[in-house]
């Protein structure tokens, strides 16, 4: 199988191809892609090496799988001469997640929208080969990976989330600020902002996407309402959300507030999530040990804790029909490049 990786010296490319490289994935399967900035440049790979090429439209002759991670407009733009080439697109970007004949996977969540290639039905995504599926925004991949054994569980009505979000969701050019600006702050020096408008070190700030003059809603909040519907193919399920960064690498954290449809006690919760794919619970009372950005840096779950319910809600003996949750997860791995590659993988089966 021939893998482009669109992107691939941006911060999510670059963990695709650690992934593909951590699974034995050879050099020659492998192409490297970004723009005519970065031609030539050379990526360590598994101990070889990938020359990047510049993106072009006859840049996917016998791709089979094309993971862009370059943004909306480079996908929009793209994209459809890597379908018209035979290949899958998995695209990272907002670009074509609103449309709705093109399947948004979080595979522990709706794998069964993505058929294997050659098994003859392929979802709702059209033929198996030349199509295109959608990455969903990271901050959603974590929530609905972590609320999807509740939903199957007890249903949900409502959500309420409160993110805090990692630089590693604005690209690698927002991480280096970061590093660099806080060293900079330690040394005494005013912070330069130029990614973030907002100094990013030392500093909790709402999230950079543009707000909504009307509604007062950033474009963040906006992807996460809409995303978390279409996922769990519930158009009415209400939603309120506040997006906000906070001066971590590359994990985003979120306070979760959620009204189940049929009131459940503690430990059902506790099981329903325990016995879940892609998640683990840490919740140590005694110890105050639950998730963190750091512990979830790195890793591929979705860390969970905090699990308590929610007293401000009705309840009935001890089932309670609010919980509150505190989870946290790798903006790059599950949040990005490992949800692109588990999406890969339900493509051959
Ligand atoms: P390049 O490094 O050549 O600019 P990040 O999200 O970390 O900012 O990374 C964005 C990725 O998308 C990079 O690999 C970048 O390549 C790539 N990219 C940005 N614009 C284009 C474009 N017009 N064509 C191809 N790749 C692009």
């Amino acid at each position: 199988m021939l893998i482009a990786v669109v992107g691939a010296t941006g911060a999510v490319g670059q963990e695709i191809l650690a992934i593909l490289a951590d699974r034995g994935v050879p050099a020659a399967s492998v192409r490297a892609l970004a723009s005519a900035r970065s031609t030539g440049k050379e990526l360590a790979y598994a101990g070889d090496t990938l020359v990047v090429e510049a993106l072009g439209e006859g840049s996917f002759a016998g791709v089979d799988v094309a993971l862009f991670s370059a943004g909306a407009a480079t996908a929009r733009r793209f994209a459809p001469a890597a379908v018209a080439s035979g290949a899958v697109v998995i695209d990272n970007s907002s670009a074509f997640r609103r449309d709705d004949e093109v399947p948004l996977v979080v595979p522990e969540v709706n794998a069964e929208l993505i058929a294997p290639s050659g098994s003859g039905s392929a979802g709702n995504g059209g033929a198996a080969t030349g199509r295109i599926i959608a990455n969903p925004n990271c901050s959603t991949i974590i929530l609905v990976t972590a609320l999807d054994p509740l939903r199957r569980a007890f249903g949900i009505e409502r959500i309420v989330v409160s993110t805090y979000q990692a630089a590693s969701g604005a690209g690698a050019a927002a991480m280096r600020e970061l590093s660099v600006q806080t060293g900079a702050v330690l040394a005494g020096e005013e912070p330069v902002p130029a990614v973030f408008a907002e100094p990013c070190a030392f500093n909790v700030f709402s999230h950079d996407t543009p707000v909504d003059a009307d509604t007062g809603r950033n474009v963040e909040e906006q992807k996460v309402t809409e995303e978390t519907r279409k996922i769990f193919d519930q158009p009415d399920l209400r939603m309120s959300v506040t997006c906000i960064r906070v001066p971590v690498l590359r994990a985003h954290a979120e306070s979760v507030n959620v009204t189940l449809s049929s009131p459940a006690t503690e430990t059902q919760v506790r099981d329903a999530l325990a016995a879940a794919p892609g998640i683990a619970v840490v919740d140590n009372r005694a110890a105050n040990d639950f998730p963190t950005s750091l512990k979830a840096s790195g890793g591929d779950e979705v860390l969970v804790g905090r699990i308590r319910g929610d007293e401000s809600q009705e309840r009935d003996g001890d089932a309670w029909h609010g919980f509150e949750l505190f989870i946290a997860g790798d903006q790059l791995r599950k949040g990005a490049a490992l949800n692109a590659l588990q999406i890969a993988d339900l493509l051959s089966g």
